[in-house]
This record gives structure tokens, sequence and C-alpha cells, in this order.
């Protein structure tokens, strides 16, 4: 019978992934194997040469058929990466995106230079990994995650237990601020942190398989122009933002000059700055607040 090892069945993997289209063909089936096998990607590679069980080769086919299929990897094992922490994450919450690591590093860096207890408000928090990132990597700081679906908030409660920062993070179900109670929790922030759904109802129509079919839309559908969330968090940000805090989005490529135009009309921010992603599109949106 013939021998099925990991660097074979990586190798078989990889190629039956790329001939799907499915991204990243070789993460994917790294991915796959090491959630089979119970390893750590890196020990893939040290046990190159072992030998894979039948039991485990009848899971992997399986998986690796959804996979072929373009049900997303990440969903298939439960699990992704950012900002270096693994990520807990099921079909009730999106995939967190590299692309969101740049809005959680920028939050990060604001508060480290920042004096004292530090309040922020993450906005459609999902999966919860931008507040998880924010938490791990500031030290004196308090969080308030919202989000207006409850099984996206039991994910990004699974989240904040495994990285033991239930004390830092207090996640409230409901629309944008509103779950936020004056004289029970902190209500004014030094940081307002948000990737909210952004895609308009054109482009919607147009995302990869992977995404339309299993991500859900309400994390990612938000009106005509894709504007709709923004100008709700934009309409209610001067009261909850304290006078010498940031507000922070993760933007569409194309919506920049929309979101400026409606930073500038709220009338109370000194310096909007737009950032590039690794990809050269605009991605970040910083906004402080007029002292
Ligand atoms: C683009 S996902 C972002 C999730 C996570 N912050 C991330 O970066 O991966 C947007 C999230 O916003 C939530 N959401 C949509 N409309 C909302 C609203 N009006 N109030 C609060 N959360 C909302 C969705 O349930 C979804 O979890």
């Amino acid at each position: 019978m013939e021998k099925w090892t990991i660097q074979k069945l990586l190798g078989w993997i990889t190629d039956y992934f790329g001939d799907k289209g499915v991204d990243s063909p070789r993460l994917s089936g790294e991915m796959l194997l090491s959630y089979v096998l119970g390893l750590q990607r890196i020990e893939l590679y040290v046990h190159f040469d072992q030998v894979v069980s039948g039991d485990k080769l009848k899971v992997l086919h399986e998986l690796v058929k959804r996979g072929g299929e373009h049900e997303p990897v990440a969903y298939l094992v439960g699990r992704t990466e950012f900002y270096s922490l693994e990520i807990k994450v099921n079909r009730d919450c999106l995939i967190p995106r590299p692309e969101t690591e740049l809005l959680a590093e920028r939050g990060i860096e604001f508060l480290r230079k920042r004096q004292g207890r530090q309040y922020v408000c993450d906005l459609c928090t999902g999966s919860g990994c931008v507040a998880v990132a924010v938490a791990k990597g500031v030290k004196d700081v308090g969080i308030i995650a919202t989000d207006i679906c409850d099984a996206a908030l039991s994910v990004a409660a699974d989240n904040v237990a495994h990285h033991e920062i239930g004390t830092v993070i207090k996640l409230l179900c409901g629309d944008l601020f509103a779950p936020v109670i004056e004289g029970l929790d902190e209500t004014r922030f030094d940081l307002i942190i948000s990737n909210p759904p952004y895609i308009s109802a054109s482009e919607y129509e147009t995302l990869d398989k992977n995404v339309r079919e299993y991500e859900p839309k309400k994390a990612l559908h938000a009106g005509e122009e894709g504007l709709d969330v923004y100008r709700r968090i934009i309409e209610g940000v001067d009261v909850h933002l304290k006078d010498d805090g940031a507000l922070m989005l993760e933007i569409g490529y194309a919506q920049g000059k929309a979101i400026k135009d409606l930073l500038k009309g709220a009338g109370c921010f000194s310096e909007i700055i737009i950032e590039k992603d690794f990809q050269n599109n605009d991605r970040v949106v910083t906004a402080k607040k007029k002292i």
C-alpha cells in the first residue's frame, strides 16, 4: 500500500489547491495538515518523513475536498493568526485579515505614547481580534468591544478567555455605541477603533466565492456605497471621544476621499491621515480630535 508521508501529502494538497485556485495553496495545506495531525506548522517540517495513519488521512481528505470547493481554511480548522496571536473563528464572524493588522498596530502605537490608563472602544469587534491585539500590546488599558451580532460576540468571548484578558475587555452586544451605558461603563475614550462593514452593494456581488458564500453578510455589506456604518460611527464619535483622543478606522481601497469628507463634516477633528496597506491601497484612517 502507498505510504503517505507529511512531505508527500503537503505536496499533493498544494498542487490540488493550486489547480482549484485556492488562495495561498501551500499555507492552506500546512494549516489543514497541522490541524489534523495536532502539530504546529513548523513541526510539519521537522517530521517531514512521518507516515500519516489511515484514520487521519480520511479526515484530511474530507477537509481538503471542502477547501478545494473554496470553503475558507480558517473556518475548516476553526482558527487563524492575527498580529501573531491565535484567534478562534467560525462562520458567525469575519476571518481577520492581514490588512487589519495595520489598524491594530496604529492603535497600539498611539496608546503606548500616552500616559496613564487608556480607555478604548472597539466597534464592530467580530472575533475580537483588534481588541485582543490591543489588550495584549498595551499595558494599562480598559477596552469596551461591541458588536450587533450575539453569535460573533460569543466567538470574541472565547478569544478573550483563551488569551486570559477577561479583566481588560468588556464585550457588549448592540448597535455601535448604543450598549455603552453612562454611569456603568466608561463612555469617553482615548481611542475609538473600528473595522466596520464597508462593502458596497455592487462590490458585494463581485466578491470571491470563499467570501460571499461563507462569511456573514452583515460583517461585510454596508449599504449602497458601503458608507452607512461609517456615517453612523462618525455621527456618534464626538461625545464618546476624549478631547485629545483619536478615531481609527479601516476603510475600503476606494473610500479614502469619501471618509475624509465625512470626517471633515463632523467638524471635531484637527488632523486626518490616510495610510496605505502593504498592497499600496488606502486602508487606515486616523482622525485626531481638536483639543
Ligand atoms: C468587517 S467585520 C470586522 C470584525 C473584526 N473587527 C475584524 O476586524 O475582523 C464587521 C463586524 O461588525 C458587526 N456589525 C455590523 N453592523 C454593526 C452595528 N451596527 N453595530 C455593531 N456591530 C456591527 C458585524 O457583526 C461584524 O462582526
